[in-house]
């Protein structure tokens, strides 16, 4: 029998609620492989931004699936950090704000924008290999990825989370707003019918609340080493 010319590109899918540490846990395990980075949650966050700016109404499926489908969006890796241009203007800060977020998660409960956005994911699965964080990773986006990851923590711990990351990045936040807003959030996103949150039945479910980034690295890289043997 003729053998298959395609060898499938191994993926790691990362899914997960907000603030579980799935893009600090994602960037360093794609870092250490030296594997593709998919951060599937900005394509939804570019969307909402770029609808917003143009006054399209975010919860015209139609015009916002347009937006979805024409993105002019680029990841660029600068050598430290990758930043996400917008028509080449840098939105890598202003997309991260709560509210951006907020709009994102609006957007992405409509299955025709989720629909625009499909092929643009699974076009980062590239040799040698994808990391890909985000809410559907291992239930629609990337089904057959040879390990699938649900990472998770405590709703206190991951507003913790996200109030230091964004405070560092010298933003103006409350943690009980936050905390608020991300309860909203989470809610939205596995109540939505379509591509709810939620973890794929042959997925490892990793919950970091009480692990360091370093541990839980180290714990996702024997994963790898035991599903994707070198
Ligand atoms: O992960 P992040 O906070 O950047 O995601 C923003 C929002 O985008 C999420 O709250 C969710 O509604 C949506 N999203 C999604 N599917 C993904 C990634 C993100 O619906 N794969």
């Amino acid at each position: 029998m003729a053998q298959s010319m395609h060898q499938p590109v191994p993926v790691i899918a990362i899914d997960g609620p907000g603030g579980a540490g799935k893009g600090t846990i994602s960037q360093a395990v794609a870092g250490q492989l030296g594997w593709h980075l998919l951060d599937s949650g900005s394509l939804y966050r570019v969307t909402a931004f770029a609808a917003d700016r143009k006054g399209v109404a975010l919860e015209d499926s139609e015009a916002v699936s347009e937006v979805a489908r024409t993105l002019d969006v680029r990841f660029e890796y600068t050598g430290t950090d990758t930043r996400i241009m917008l028509e080449e203007n840098d939105v890598t800060n202003s997309i991260r704000t709560e509210e951006v977020g907020k709009m994102a998660s609006v957007v992405a409960a409509d299955s025709a924008v989720r629909q625009a956005l499909i092929e643009r994911q699974r076009a980062f699965a590239r040799p040698p290999g994808l990391v890909a964080d985000g809410r559907d990773m291992g239930t629609i986006v990337f089904r057959d990825a040879g390990l699938k990851i649900f990472l998770t923590a405590s709703v206190e711990e991951r507003a913790r989370r996200r109030y230091k990351q964004l405070k560092d990045k010298g933003m103006d936040v409350s943690l009980p707003a936050l905390s608020r807003d991300m309860k909203e959030r989470d809610r939205r996103d596995s109540e939505r019918s379509v591509a709810p949150l939620r973890a794929a039945d042959d997925a490892r479910v990793l919950d970091s609340t009480e692990l360091a980034i370093p541990e839980v690295v180290a714990l996702v890289i024997s994963w790898v080493n035991e599903v994707f043997p070198p």
